[in-house]
């Protein structure tokens, strides 16, 4: 197993062997491929489209290559989905490491200093084990199923905020964006006036990470992938909050939207987007 240094709180609320060794592997690739991240965020991109206003970067690739180097060195066996290379994997594999080398690639490429690494270990669909990286802040969100989740070894909890007023709400918007667009703009006319205020700001797995640090109250988004929400899902459910479809259901990482809160602003969140 590797010894994470930046894990020695956090691995100590794990409850078995395997548990420690599944958080250290996803905590060791998400490290591993921030710092390339962040050596290479000030130097030029070579940047190619997946679609209209879809980028990839090389940096995208190169940090994918790291991640699936050490999960399959770490977890011999265990089958990865990886956003730029093996994204067509289904989610019904037993046991599935769910990756975004770089979430917010937009962000990345423009020099604007919201973006991260997202490792989740999927077992039947439901999230086990996360690490979200922000590289530039030295950030490392992780969590395990029914142990906690955890800010740089710290433990994390969501707000307490229960009045709508009062909340600091997270979104993204899809890059089908033609497509989308009425929905979109129906949600944000309906969530914007009822709340403090919105975000958006270009990084799905982070927005989550952020809604289980207690930095926004909740977070919505709809035509994620499952390498945007796997991680940041289980940061939020340990740190306390609440993560659902827009009319209630249990999340999946198939689902076509997520809803994310504190709990405390669910109920309230779901009556607006319904
Ligand atoms: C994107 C980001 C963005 C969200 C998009 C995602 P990428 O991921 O999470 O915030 O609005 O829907 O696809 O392409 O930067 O990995
Ligand atoms: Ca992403
Ligand atoms: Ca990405």
């Amino acid at each position: 197993m590797p010894r994470i240094t930046r894990i020695e709180n956090s691995i100590t609320h794990c409850r078995n062997p395997e548990q420690k060794a599944l958080l250290a592997a996803a905590c060791r690739a998400a490290l591993a491929a921030g710092l390339l991240i962040k050596e290479r965020y000030r130097q030029p991109h070579n940047i190619t489209m997946k679609g209209a206003i879809n980028l990839v970067t090389e940096t995208d690739v190169a940090a994918e290559a790291i991640i699936t180097a050490l999960l399959t060195e770490d977890t011999p066996g265990i089958p990865i989905m990886a956003e730029e290379t093996t994204a067509s994997h289904t989610l019904e594999a037993e046991q599935l490491w769910v990756v975004d080398p770089l979430d917010g690639t937009t962000n990345f490429a423009h020099g604007f200093p919201f973006f991260a690494v997202s490792i989740a270990l999927l077992d039947h669909g439901r999230p086990v084990v996360g690490a979200v990286y922000a590289p530039l802040l030295d950030e490392l969100f992780c969590a395990v199923s029914a142990c906690g989740a955890w800010l740089n070894d710290q433990a994390i909890a969501v707000t307490d905020t229960s009045r709508l007023i009062e909340a600091l709400i997270g979104t993204g918007f899809p890059y089908e964006i033609e497509q989308t667009l009425p929905k979109v703009i129906g949600q944000l006319a309906t969530v914007l006036p009822r709340v403090r205020d919105i975000r958006r700001a270009g990084a799905a797995a982070l927005d989550l990470a952020y809604v289980a640090c207690s930095r926004l109250d909740g977070f919505y988004e709809i035509n994620l992938q499952p390498w945007d929400t796997a991680a940041g899902w289980l940061l939020v459910e340990e740190a306390g909050g609440q993560v659902s479809t827009f009319s209630g259901a249990p999340y999946s990482p198939f689902a076509p939207e997520i809803l994310a809160s504190n709990r405390a602003l669910h109920r309230q969140l779901l009556e607006l987007l319904r």
